[in-house]
């Protein structure tokens, strides 16, 4: 059947939507199954799912309730991303599946990964989701003396935390966090988003303590990799790793926590390595990781020790991967050049970020004192565009 063909009367298409189905009671393993759905293109594949279980399977399983992407309950993987179901549109959902070559595959959705599945497209969030919120004390910890009315606190204090508050709790950040599919352990992206809401808050009076757990828990804040995963799911602008990255900030340079996993050595290895060298050197990085500033020899605690041998597996594991230069090439020092002046150019950005970089918090970075460049409409009305704008 030739998909997204418009139809005579109104802007209703057709769409296929390839649904892993998982019946438990059934005791048969995950399946694929197609339901032919017909729909505006700017409606939700979560509407596409609800037709096709009123019109060809009513046990078809999904959990939804708003519709608006407000309630957080219909996290699925549309074509391999985890999102919210109400929030994507159908018609976007089938250009996104044919991209590459036009053509008329299905919609894939899929259950939320890093999670048990219950039934089709509901997943257990109890032990991956829920019990990591509750492990970081969500709730404000105050000095246990109410005032007669509310705590009022400067407005621009709280704007550092902003983006926090907007979570949800959809999961989709969790389902697609590559450090969770490593380390189910890993307290995870929501919860360290959720944690920071409560650090970041002037009121809270045990940031400290909150930081320090978090710092010297081996799956806690140095267990992100970084990967920008969860930044790309969140369907509310949260960017959870941006959070984790301000927590290891206020743990490590604010607190000065020196956590027992080595993290904060660790991290502080890659941007001096960098800032130095214009590229990673990763025999450096195990050097200045466990004995920092110690340039051309290794003087490690016993600790570091420990830290190093723990580290050869993954260091073999990375040379075979070829993530990691073969054994000859890893004395410090005999690095592989960039080509050109790349190395020179990554240095200049290095610099440039330092000197110019400021963190504005609230859904945006940007530099000091860069004015934003004016929009071609602007350009052409240039009276119209000197006095105040709406949402100013
Ligand atoms: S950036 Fe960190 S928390 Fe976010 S998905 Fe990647 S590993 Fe997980
Ligand atoms: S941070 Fe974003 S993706 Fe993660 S639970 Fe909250 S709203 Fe969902
Ligand atoms: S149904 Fe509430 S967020 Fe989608």
């Amino acid at each position: 059947m030739e998909q997204a063909t418009a139809s005579t009367e109104s802007t209703t298409q057709s769409y296929t939507l390839k649904v892993r189905r998982f019946k438990p009671e059934e005791g048969e393993g995950p399946y694929w199954q197609e339901f032919e759905v017909e729909l505006d293109p700017t409606l939700s594949v979560l509407d596409g799912l609800l037709q096709a279980r009123d019109r060809e399977d009513g046990s078809l399983s999904v959990r939804c309730s708003c519709r608006a992407a407000i309630c957080g309950s219909c996290g699925v993987k549309i074509n391999g991303n985890s999102t919210l179901a109400c929030l994507t549109q159908i018609g976007e959902a089938h250009e996104g599946a044919n991209r590459l070559d036009g053509g008329s595959k299905p919609i894939v959705v899929e259950p939320m990964g890093n999670m048990p599945v219950v039934k089709d497209l509901v997943t257990d969030m109890e032990s991956t989701h829920w019990e990591k919120v509750r492990r970081v004390t969500p709730w404000l910890l105050d000095d246990g003396d109410p005032p007669e009315r509310e705590r009022i606190v400067p407005p621009e204090s709280m704007v550092d935390i902003t983006q926090t508050i907007a979570c949800i709790q959809c999961g989709a950040c969790v389902s697609s966090c590559l450090s969770m599919e490593v380390d189910p352990d890993f307290i995870g992206p929501a919860a360290l988003a959720k944690a920071y809401r409560f650090v970041g808050d002037p009121r809270d009076v045990e940031s400290r303590e909150r930081l320090y757990d978090l710092a010297q828990d081996p799956h806690g804040i140095y267990d992100c990799t970084h990967c920008f995963s969860c930044v790309d799911a969140c369907p509310k602008g949260v960017a959870p790793m941006d959070q984790i990255m301000r927590l290891r900030r206020a743990a490590g340079d604010e607190e000065g926590i020196d956590d027992a996993n080595n993290g904060r050595r660790h991290e502080k290895a890659f941007t001096k390595i960098i800032e130095k060298k214009g590229t990673l050197d990763e025999a450096l990085l195990l050097q200045e990781s466990y004995a920092a500033g110690v340039k051309g020899k290794l003087m490690p605690k016993p600790a570091a020790i420990k830290g190093l041998v723990g580290s050869l597996p993954t260091a073999v594991r990375g040379m075979r991967t070829g993530k990691m230069r073969s054994l000859p090439k890893l004395i410090p020092g005999i690095h592989p050049k960039l080509p050109g002046d790349a190395q020179r150019h990554v240095k200049g950005i290095y610099a440039h970020a330092e000197e110019h970089h400021t963190e504005l918090n609230l859904y945006i970075t940007g530099e000091e004192d860069v004015e934003p460049e004016p929009d071609e409409e602007e350009l052409s009305q240039p009276e119209a565009s000197s006095g105040p704008k709406e949402n100013e």
